[in-house]
């Protein structure tokens, strides 16, 4: 169920595409559903800015269906009926509950068979149950519920139970579809409700269960932007506690946002207040220090990266050190041992094995070979105004200092480019450029400037 507005959040975002742990809350679920069957039989309910929702796991592979007006819980499965037609069971599950496993919904499932009942609630005991619908059990507190209630109309004694409906259920479709007309919306809020099928089904004296979780806060649902960050840090510590049982160090973990989809090698040590997102892959013996921030990149192995770096998009090789205060922009890519320093701006670049770009300088849409020394302050000028051209540069070449580069342009192997000059032209292997005006010396010059300087003061007239 992902058709739901989510108006205690007060978003223009719809709810299930908040994102936890760096993605949105209906990925994580359909995840933790991908595991179990595939992807054809995975049907996400989608009503509120629907074709933002859809386009957004689209590449699940998943089935979509349109609850155009959202009157509840019990109407997104009314509006299911046709497309789950086919079905022996129904697991039905929350688009807005992320934390939610693979083996939690496989237990529902082997709960629900074996026990042969046509509704199965999965629940959980929580010290604070506000704002859960409310398990009650049959007499003796039984095995068999006779129906859910929600917060706002349950009596003293029924907010008092302790026992909440997580709001994933396992149906027997037959059952389901059969009865689930006899929903009303005599309730607060108007709707139909989909836990009412509880008592729908008692009352025809049918048998409805639960199976309560071991782990309650595996069912968390988030309403409200505080509940979202409850659930993004529970996601985050479990994710680091993982990294590091694999062999990663984190100092200060607290201090550091790691998503659900990253991976990093072992001996890799991160240091406080580092954040690594999205698809990025870090391998081994690596050293990310303080204020870096890494996304959708790869890192080979043994990369150091320095203080303050930004990442996005690119790939490091092995072995290379990078910063502090490095910025590679998408379509970078780093060579083994290549060195990128202080204020190095890159983006749609290869730098070669061994060369280094250390101080202060722009690359973009440059293809720089082996061993290639870049100078402190070097610009490729990769746009005219109009389109992107490119720079190349091949191996053992050395530019100096403040060299501007005009692109499109060849500097062939082996070739200097001296310092502060501007290069318009093809460099021919084996040369030396120098663009720049050529250097004049006045001699005595300042000398004579003081002694005129002088003679104005004493003889003011
Ligand atoms: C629901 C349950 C409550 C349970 C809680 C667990 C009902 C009536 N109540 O309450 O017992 O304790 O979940 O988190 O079901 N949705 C639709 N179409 C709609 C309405 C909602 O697809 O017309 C979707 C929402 O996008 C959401 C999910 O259903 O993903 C649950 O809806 P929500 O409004 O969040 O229900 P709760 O109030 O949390
Ligand atoms: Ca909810």
């Amino acid at each position: 169920m992902a058709a739901g507005k989510g108006t205690r959040l007060k978003s223009k975002l719809p709810k299930v595409l908040h994102e936890v742990g760096g993605k949105p809350m209906l990925a994580h679920v359909i995840a933790a559903a991908a595991k179990i069957v595939p992807p054809e039989d995975i049907y996400a309910i989608i009503g509120h800015q629907a074709m933002q929702v859809r386009e957004a796991v689209a590449k699940t592979g998943i089935r979509f269906v349109l609850q155009e007006d959202q009157r509840g819980t019990g109407h997104a499965l009314m509006v299911a009926r046709e497309a789950l037609a086919g079905y022996d069971t129904v697991i039905v599950l929350s688009g807005d509950a992320p934390l939610i496993t693979a083996q939690t919904i496989e237990g529902l499932r082997a709960f629900h068979n074996s026990q042969k009942a046509v509704m199965t609630i999965l629940s959980a005991r929580m010290e604070n149950p506000t704002g859960y619908g409310r398990i009650v059990r049959d007499k003796n507190n039984g095995a068999n519920v006779k129906a859910i209630v929600e917060e706002k109309s349950a009596t003293p004694a029924e907010r008092k139970l302790r026992e909440i409906n997580s709001g994933f259920y396992a149906f027997d479709a037959n059952s389901l579809f059969r009865n689930i007309d006899q929903l009303t919306t005599k309730n607060p809020h108007s709707e139909y409700y989909l836990t009412d099928m509880a008592s729908v089904f008692t009352g025809a004296k049918k048998r409805v269960v639960a199976l309560q979780t071991g782990d309650a806060s595996e069912i968390l649902g988030s309403n409200t932007r505080a509940e979202l960050a409850d659930i993004d840090l529970l996601m985050r510590r479990s994710k680091i506690q993982k990294l590091m049982a694999d062999g990663v160090t984190v100092f200060y973990p607290a201090t550091c946002v790691v998503d659900n989809d990253v991976e990093i090698g072992a001996d890799t040590v991160i240091e406080p207040f580092v954040q690594i997102l999205g698809n990025t892959r870090i391998g081994s013996d690596c050293r990310i220090r303080s204020y870096s921030v890494i996304r959708d990149s790869e890192i080979g192995d043994g990369v150091l990266i320095r203080q303050g770096c930004i990442l996005h998009g690119a790939k490091v090789e092995r072995l290379a050190v990078l910063g502090p205060y490095s910025h590679l922009r998408p379509g970078s890519e780093i060579g083994e041992s290549a060195h990128v320093g202080n204020f190095v701006e890159t983006k749609k670049v290869r730098l070669g094995k061994e060369s280094k770009a250390n101080h202060l300088s722009y690359l973009g849409d440059a293809q720089i070979g082996d061993r290639v020394n870049i100078g402190a302050g070097t610009i490729t000028c990769n746009y005219d105004g109009e389109k992107k051209n490119t720079t190349t540069i091949n191996d053992g070449v050395f530019v100096g200092s403040h060299a501007t580069l005009v692109a499109p342009l060849t500097i062939h192997e082996d070739s200097y480019i001296a310092a502060g000059s501007c290069i318009t032209r093809d460099v021919p292997q084996d040369s030396l450029a120098i663009g720049r005006a050529r250097q004049i010396i006045k001699e005595g010059w300042a000398k004579e400037k003081r002694a005129k300087k002088t003679k104005s003061a004493q003889d003011p007239s």
